[in-house]
């Protein structure tokens, strides 16, 4: 599905630039990692969405623990 019409960009291409990365980037951190960036602003909510599914799906993977890298990037590790 697209979700930025401006830079035709699909949840599928924001989930692939988030790939493995332990900490939560920023939209702009994920327009460059695209090689583009934001301009009606319009897809801000949708990929900021994507970005909190990708990393409370990280957090599921060590259960919350704060032995991954995900956790520390959050500080959550004790
Ligand atoms: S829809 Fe993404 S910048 Fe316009």
């Amino acid at each position: 599905m697209i979700v930025c019409s401006c830079n035709v960009l699909s949840d599928r291409d924001v989930r692939e630039t988030l790939g493995s990365r332990p900490d939560r980037p920023s939209v702009a951190s994920v327009f460059r990692n695209m090689g583009c960036e934001a301009k009606c602003g319009r897809c801000v909510r949708s990929i900021v969405a994507i970005v909190d599914q990708h990393q409370a799906s990280r957090l599921d993977e060590c259960g919350g623990t704060g032995e991954c890298d995900s956790c520390r990037s959050d500080g959550l590790a004790a």
